[in-house]
Formats: C-alpha cells, sequence, structure tokens
C-alpha cells in the first residue's frame, strides 16, 4: 500500500518565547517538550538503554507477556490503530507482526521523522494501509476525513501522559475521546507509584545520562539563543515528590549568577533552579478515575509481577 501523508501545518513552540517567559516566571521553569532537539533525542534513546530506567524494558515485557489477550480486547484485526507521537514506530510493531489493522496512523510533529519511519513501516508491512499525520498533539487538531470513524483504536505508550498535568490529562484525554467515536478505545501506557528508591535511581542514573539529558536544554540556550549560560554552573536535580505523585527534574544553579539570554539577563541565587519537567505516577486505580473523568471506562489492566509499569485498556463511555 502507498503511504498517506497529511501535513497538517503544526504550529511549532516557539522555544525563544517560550524560554524568556519561562524564565521569567517564580520558580522559573522551561517545558519539558524542549527536550527533544536531535540530540536530545538521541540522549533520551540512551536513557532507554539504561538498566535502572526501567520504563521500556517492563512495558515492552507486558506487551510480549500479554499480546494475545491485549490484542483479542482491542480488537486488532480490522481496528483502525492510531497512536499520537508515534516518534519511530518501534512499540506498535507488536500489533502490526500479529494482527491486520485495517490502517494505521502515526501522528508526529516532526516532519521527515515522521515520512522516514511511515514510509519504512509501509514497506515492511505492504498489506497495511498507512496515514502519517505530521500535527502537534499537544495542540488541538483534526483527524483526516480518509481515517473512518468507527473501530478507532488510539495507542499512547511510553507513559508520556506522565508529563501532562493531571488537569491537562484529562483535557488531552477527552479530547482523544470525542475523536475515539462512540465504539472507540484506547490502550494506554502509565507508569505506577512505587518506591522512592526506585524512582529516584531511574531519574539519577549512575552513568550520568539523565543529567545530560537535562543539560542538553543549557546547551540548546547557548547554540540557538546566543546565551552565555555556562553548564558547569547548573547541576542535575532529580526527585519524587511524594505528596504530588511526581518525579521532578531542576537544573541547579551552583552559585549567585547572571546568565544572558538574547540581550535579557536572568539573575540565580544559588540553590534556585530551573523546573524542566514533571513525570506523574499513578496507581491503577488512580489513573482508572482521571480516564474516567475523561470520558473512558476502565476495561482490562495489565502490570508487571513487580507492579512497576501498567498498560490500560480504555472504552469510551
Ligand atoms: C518520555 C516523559 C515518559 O517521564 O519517564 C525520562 C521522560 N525524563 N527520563 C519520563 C524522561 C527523564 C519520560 N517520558
Amino acid at each position: 500500500m502507498p503511504l498517506h501523508f497529511h501535513d497538517c501545518a503544526p504550529v511549532f513552540a516557539d522555544f525563544h518565547h517560550s524560554v524568556l517567559d519561562g524564565l521569567s516566571a517564580h520558580p522559573k521553569q522551561i517545558a519539558p517538550k524542549f527536550f527533544y532537539d536531535e540530540v536530545g533525542s538521541k540522549i533520551f534513546d540512551a536513557i532507554c538503554d539504561q538498566p535502572e530506567y526501567y520504563v521500556p524494558t517492563v512495558e515492552r515485557s507486558i506487551y510480549e507477556t500479554h499480546a494475545d489477550d491485549i490484542l483479542a480486547s482491542i480488537g486488532a484485526d480490522g481496528c483502525h490503530l492510531i497512536e499520537p507521537g508515534a516518534g519511530s514506530s518501534v512499540k506498535v510493531r507488536f500489533v502490526l507482526d500479529r494482527a491486520r489493522p485495517a490502517m494505521y496512523v502515526p501522528m508526529d510533529i516532526s516532519a521527515e521523522h515522521l515520512r522516514a519511519s511511515a514510509q519504512r513501516l509501509a514497506r515492511e508491512y505492504p498489506a497495511l494501509t498507512v496515514h502519517a499525520v505530521c500535527v502537534d498533539h499537544t495542540q488541538p487538531y483534526t483527524l483526516p476525513a480518509e481515517i473512518p470513524m468507527p473501530r478507532r483504536v488510539f495507542f499512547y505508550p511510553g507513559s508520556s501522559l506522565g508529563n501532562f498535568d493531571p488537569g491537562e490529562a484529562i483535557r488531552f484525554l477527552r479530547d482523544l475521546r470525542t475523536k475515539a467515536g462512540d465504539d472507540g478505545r484506547l490502550l494506554i501506557g502509565i507508569d505506577t507509584k512505587k518506591p522512592a528508591e526506585v524512582l529516584n535511581l531511574a531519574y539519577n542514573d549512575p552513568a550520568g545520562v539523565t543529567a545530560a539529558f537535562n543539560l542538553n536544554l543549557l546547551e540548546r540556550l547557548r547554540k540557538e539563543l546566543a546565551s552565555d549560560i555556562d553548564l558547569d554552573r547548573f547541576e542535575h536535580r532529580a526527585f519524587y515528590n511524594e505528596r504530588l505523585g511526581r518525579i521532578e527534574m531542576h537544573l541547579v544553579s551552583r552559585e549567585d549568577q547572571r546568565v544572558r539570554v538574547n540581550g535579557n539577563s536572568f539573575d540565580f541565587q544559588a540553590g534556585e533552579s530551573i523546573h524542566t519537567e514533571n513525570s506523574y505516577k499513578y496507581t491503577p486505580d488512580e489513573f482508572r478515575q482521571l480516564a474516567w473523568d475523561a470520558g473512558w471506562a476502565g476495561e482490562k489492566v495489565w502490570l508487571d509481577e513487580r507492579k512497576y509499569f501498567s498498560v490500560h485498556l480504555l472504552r469510551t463511555r
């Protein structure tokens, strides 16, 4: 089948203005979506190879252990499978290798990357109709009319939802609910609450890859925003905030300093931080409640033996 490509002209988040706004705010912040430039995306892949960052391995083991059950439950044969933020479309292969969806719809903001991986996929699965949609799925968008309404199955793996605050997460899930129609389903990977030691280690890997990932944001400031910011004067900090049920990542100033960004100056006190990421963790019950509030009913949930990660199947209610 040929590849169909839809450019829904995503509005690119403005790094320049977001950084100036974020560094003027109290507390200072930069949104995690800015981690993923070309270098950052490569460092993220390296995070996924760290043994302490259990997320990708545990999630994959769940898909492999329960493949038959999951495929039967989503009604994989003949469904229209839609993946927001598909990236390289790696995880979806556990479905494509075992079943025959009528259509696969990878969506991603990076046009070239999306085109290349969708092309590869269309060649590898000749019976599959692929509609690639270039869109920023965190912004409002409409799906192309070629994607039939019945039997839509959304796939949102990797605990990407964790970057949203609970309120934003509900808005995002509600939007998927609207797009899914009345017989729609959502298969979603959610990281669970677990002992703080395990979480803290996962975001403070001894090899320092997560630290490099965090600090790469400052490298982007240097390269793209003509900043004099000195990476050696900041350090990576990640910790589990038990009260809010989230990992927080920060870049902490080691000293009092003034930083220039595109002609503006920003003052830091020693110990002051830029908040760069939240990664929310949900127990299966907590997530089911959140999804319910967004119009979804929990149908099934699969966990690994240690209950480190959960894969939920939801249906529209
Ligand atoms: C891609 C958002 C799921 O929160 O675990 C990994 C990003 N940051 N290590 C996560 C991340 C630091 C990751 N998500």
